[in-house]
């Protein structure tokens, strides 16, 4: 007998402040309906200073591992573009802050967006080969682009924490994926700079490009017909995003598209992603919460999920709703973590974005900001230091 294998908990968790696209417009100058309507955003996350991928990361973990208790998890996998040391693995920290056994593998992933993708899909495998195992797969980013630039509206930090399991409790990962890599320049980030570079427009049709090689791919391997899909998560960089690839999708294989059943079925997707921002790992398992917690029942229904990581790697697979998954969901949780963020202005936000750490070895401590469970305490001898609020 084939074993189910697939996402049994999901929790996510963001930051202390969010930075209204209102008060942005009113100091970039800019229409509010370009944010509001063009790109689809209403407000963006941004981190105190003492939070970071790994708070966010050990918050959106905790009450998973609350909830089933870590005796069968033997691997994390943390996948992040933010990453905070060439070496460490940040999930080390975050195994520690949530005291998960010595007998683990903790690794961390990058690919751009597509990362928690590939976590999800390694992770697929280990439970394959184990059923008695389980994964905790972490994404985890901060999204930040130049002050001033195209992309900063874009802006915006989560983290998405899911357990990977053998009879999973909310939704069964199908076999068949459709994959695409190609070498192209649309975003990327040095290794000398803390911001990223991009190309806007090119970045979007890299991205629908990309889509149109996994869903050919996707149908080589055996996948299902488009139309089965009852929903679809895209990675959302921005919400619009979704609407443009959802089009791009029907319109190139020839389906008929009603634009206001896809404008409701998106719209379901996307209410975590326009008042958090680009996620970058984490977007388009943030639309799946969203899906999942707004949505009524879906049990049973096959849902599409496109992944895209710029550079780039794309992957559509499909998944199943499992039976009594209602049960599971965390949706009070879930909205509870978007309105705790406290709304910080224009100001506030650019001396925050313009933050950078102390190379010289010394010892700083990080001033309290946060509220949230895990704070990023300090530098101290060039080593980081997390503490438990
Ligand atoms: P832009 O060039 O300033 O904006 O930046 P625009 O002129 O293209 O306008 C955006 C939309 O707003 C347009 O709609 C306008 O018509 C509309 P569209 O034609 O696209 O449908 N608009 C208005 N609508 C209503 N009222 C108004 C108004 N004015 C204009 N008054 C861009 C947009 C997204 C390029 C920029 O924000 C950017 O560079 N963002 C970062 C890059 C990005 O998000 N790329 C997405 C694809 S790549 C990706 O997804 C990967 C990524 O997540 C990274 C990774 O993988 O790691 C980014």
């Amino acid at each position: 007998m084939t074993t189910s294998v697939g996402i049994h908990d999901l929790s996510f968790a963001t930051t202390e402040f969010v930075l209204p696209h209102t008060e942005l417009a009113a100091h970039t100058g800019v229409d509010i309906g370009k944010y509001h309507i063009g790109i689809g955003q209403r407000s963006m996350s941004i981190p105190a200073l003492d939070e970071d991928i790994v708070t966010m990361a050990a918050t959106a973990a905790a009450p998973i591992v609350e909830r089933w208790g870590a005796d069968r998890i033997r691997t994390v996998v943390l996948a992040t573009e933010t990453s905070i040391d060439q070496s460490k693995a940040a999930g080390i920290y975050v195994h520690s802050l949530l005291n998960l056994p010595p007998s683990t593998r903790v690794v961390e992933l990058k690919q751009a967006c597509y990362a928690g993708t590939a976590g999800l899909q390694f992770a697929m495998g280990l439970v394959h080969r184990d059923p008695t195992q389980q994964v905790l797969v972490i994404a985890t980013d901060v999204s930040r682009y130049d002050l001033d630039s195209a992309g900063e509206s874009t802006q915006g930090a989560a983290a998405v924490a899911m357990l990977v399991s053998a009879d999973p409790a909310l939704i069964r990962i199908e076999p068949q994926s459709g994959l695409h890599t190609s070498d192209v320049m649309d975003f990327w980030r040095p290794n000398y700079r803390s911001t990223a570079l991009v190309a806007g427009q090119e970045s979007i049709s890299a991205y629908l490009q990309a889509l149109e090689g996994v869903w050919k791919d996707y149908t080589e391997q055996g996948g299902r017909p488009l139309p089965e899909f009852a929903a679809f998560c895209y990675h959302q960089p921005f919400t619009k995003m979704a609407t443009k690839a959802h089009r791009h999708l029907f319109n190139t294989t020839g389906h008929d598209l009603d634009e206001d059943q896809m404008t409701a079925m998106l719209r379901l997707t996307t209410a975590y992603n326009e008042v958090l921002g680009n996620s970058y790992t984490a977007s388009m398992y943030l639309a799946l919460a969203s899906l999942l917690d707004h949505a009524g029942d879906l049990t049973d229904q096959p849902i599409a999920f496109a992944s895209y990581g710029s550079g780039c790697v794309a992957e559509f697979f499909g998944g199943t709703v499992v039976p009594g998954y209602l049960e599971h969901l965390r949706t009070d949780g879930h909205q509870a973590v978007v309105e705790r963020r406290r709304s910080i202005d224009h100001h506030t936000y650019r001396t925050l974005h313009g933050r950078s750490l102390p190379e010289d070895g010394g010892h700083h401590l990080t001033p309290k900001q946060t509220t949230g469970p895990f704070r990023f305490a300090g530098l101290s001898g060039h080593k980081r230091l997390y503490e438990h609020s």
